[in-house]
């Protein structure tokens, strides 16, 4: 695996997926059409090669979106932030997000622990730091900031309190259209509130009880998707003006090289000493020249894109361009039915 790529994630067009990671991209349709419901399973182990493989995934863009993390931080450090309540959990989370990364990518990282003296070593991003355990003096940053600066992927963590789940603290440069600022110290049905149609289904409520119940060593995880403009992960309302005029641009020349899947992997972790619920937000992006390049998730994107309900084209923003990129993929659907489950065929 090449972690070296050097794209950028501002919305330019140097973003490109090898062909290997254009297999084990997460398509999350198992069917031709597309409606909330309560998908969480299991996080177990997949096959190897498959995102699923390990916990944490880190994949041949993990340098570049490293990268794009420290800058929108610089530019905005309130897309991190942590009530003084959440101590515990970032150490919780800096555990396992340490633990996995090492276990899971020997060649990449290491972890040492000699009792509550930890050693850590990045070579990637070339970061070695000793520090002890619990002690957030001996880090450079707090410990959530630290580990959510070398992990692909945004994080959120949960304080379980009054029968419910509240966003207490959380690392987010990466997000499609909300805000950590403006969401944190909500509460599960809250921070879900803009959520068109699931309220009604009981969606949440379904998803709430199943993650007061989340149990110690036996996370969760769901897909989500929506659509993104350009090769840019910092889609954030914050910066709207930067990124929001974009969904004008696609026109039937330009929809393979700009309009883009962004498929995300979520985690829920029970965590050990808080008590609290680590939720993990790894987002793929593909390009829709790159996904025709599976037949099968060419027809079915077009199927459901083509039949989405209102409500959900319009929450997830993509009413602008919706007719142009199912017209765009009509030419790579020739109506035969598809396979059951979501990988290629
Ligand atoms: C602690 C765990 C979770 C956190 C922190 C979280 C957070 C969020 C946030 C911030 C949004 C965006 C809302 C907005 O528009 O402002 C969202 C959307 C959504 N969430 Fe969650 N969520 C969690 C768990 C779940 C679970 C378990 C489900 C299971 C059904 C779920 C289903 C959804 C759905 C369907 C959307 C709409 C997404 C879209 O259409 O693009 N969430 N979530």
């Amino acid at each position: 695996m090449n972690i070296f790529n050097r794209e950028t994630f501002r919305g330019d067009f140097t973003f490109r997926n090898s062909p290997a990671a254009i297999r084990r991209f997460p398509f999350p349709f198992h069917e031709d059409k597309y409606m909330y419901s309560v998908n969480i399973e299991p996080h177990l182990p997949g096959p190897a090669g498959s995102v699923y493989e390990h916990p944490i995934d880190i994949d041949e863009h993990y340098v570049s979106e490293m990268r794009d993390r420290a800058l929108v931080l610089a530019e905005d450090p309130k897309r991190c932030q942590s009530l003084p309540h959440m101590i515990t959990a970032e150490w919780d989370m800096l555990e396992l997000l340490m633990t996995s990364m090492a276990e899971g990518y020997p060649e990449l990282f290491t972890l040492n622990r000699d009792g509550d003296k930890w050693h850590w070593i990045n070579r990637p991003l070339n970061i070695e730091d000793r520090f002890i355990f619990g002690d957030a003096t001996t880090l450079p940053y707090g410990p959530m900031e630290y580990i959510g600066r070398q992990c692909q992927g945004d994080f959120s963590l949960q304080d379980h309190r009054e029968n419910n789940l509240w966003m207490d603290a959380g690392i987010i440069t990466t997000q499609a259209d909300w805000s950590l600022d403006f969401d944190v110290g909500m509460n599960f049905t809250e921070w879900h509130g803009p959520v068109p149609l699931a309220h009604q289904a009981r969606v949440f409520e379904r998803a709430l009880k199943f993650l007061l119940n989340l149990q110690l060593g036996q996370p969760a995880r769901r897909l989500n998707w929506t659509m993104t403009i350009n090769s840019r992960l910092d889609t954030s309302p914050e910066n709207y003006h930067k990124w929001g005029t974009d969904r004008m641009t696609v026109t039937p020349e330009n929809v393979g090289d700009k309009v883009h899947l962004r498929v995300e992997l979520q985690g829920l972790w029970r965590l050990p000493r808080s008590n609290a619920v680590l939720f993990s937000i790894r987002c793929y992006l593909i390009k829709m020249s790159e996904l025709v390049t599976v037949p099968k998730w060419a027809r079915r994107f077009h199927r459901v894109l083509k039949t989405l309900p209102p409500e959900l084209a319009d929450y997830k923003g993509l009413t602008r361009y919706r007719d142009t990129t199912v017209e765009w993929l009509s030419q790579y659907d020739d109506g035969a039915p598809t396979s059951p489950g979501c990988g290629p065929e």
